[in-house]
């Protein structure tokens, strides 16, 4: 399959969690995002799925390092996305990868606001094809920055190569926080996404864990 390379990353506290009950996501230390704005630097492109548009409205772009604007890549089913979205701005280009279901008027909206609408999949964006679709455009690179739902979606297909998780020294507990990865989740450890530990590093008061994708059952044709 031709597809980007794809880093997914994200900061958790040890409990796993990516936000809070409260929605709080402000997870990662003062080198943490210093760390992930040179990996955003060094990728052709950032994907984020609505939910996360919705509950933090990022810009998504390189500001504490020198480096250029990545493209933005939203997936959004059906077309949620605020056209005021601060993610929609001139700073860099900004797609938003929409399903079959989304109605005309949000996608005109959308487009007036500045982004490109790319439409694939019936109910949900289809992945797969997205990523076909990016590497068409020249995304060799692409940083997945979660939700939790998106992250589910991406590696249990097999369209995660490497993970990058910082682990802040919290615990916040809360059934209903989001962790790093949701979705329905495997029924055993044996057919979870297979990992190879390749680096463990301290960013400031947090701890780095980089991990390569070995392989997830069911899905080697994606890699
Ligand atoms: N700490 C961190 O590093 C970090 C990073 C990012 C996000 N977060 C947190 O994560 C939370 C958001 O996660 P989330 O799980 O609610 O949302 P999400 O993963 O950002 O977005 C999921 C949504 O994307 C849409 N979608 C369309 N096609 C999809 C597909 N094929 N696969 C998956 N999703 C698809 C669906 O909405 P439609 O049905 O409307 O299409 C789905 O509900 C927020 O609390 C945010 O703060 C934390």
């Amino acid at each position: 399959m031709t597809r980007p390379h794809v880093t997914l990353n994200a900061a958790m506290t040890l409990d796993g969690k990516i936000a809070t009950v409260g929605g709080d996501s402000r997870i990662s230390c003062e080198a943490d995002l210093d760390r992930l704005h040179k990996l955003r630097a060094e990728v052709d492109a950032i994907m984020v799925g609505i939910g996360t548009v919705l509950a933090d409205d990022p810009s998504l772009t390189v500001r504490r390092v020198r480096g250029k604007n990545p493209i933005r890549v939203i997936v959004d089913g059906g077309a949620r996305t605020p056209p005021n979205a601060r993610v929609i701005d001139n700073s860099a280009n900004t797609i938003v990868a929409v399903a079959k279901k989304a109605k005309r008027e949000k996608l005109k909206k959308l487009r007036n606001a500045g982004a490109d609408i790319i439409i694939g999949g019936k109910k949900e964006v289809n992945l797969p094809w997205l990523l076909r679709e990016l590497h068409s455009h020249g995304v060799r690179k692409l940083l997945l920055e979660g939700g939790s739902t998106l992250n589910w979606e991406m590696l249990k297909r097999g369209l995660v190569d490497e993970v990058q998780v910082a682990v802040a020294p919290r615990i916040v507990g809360g059934e209903k926080a989001k962790s790093l990865v949701g979705g329905a989740g495997f029924i055993k450890v044996q057919q979870g996404v297979k990992l190879k530990l390749s680096r463990v590093g301290r960013v400031g008061v947090d701890l780095l864990l980089i991990y390569q994708v070995v392989g997830v059952r069911g899905a080697e044709k994606n890699r």
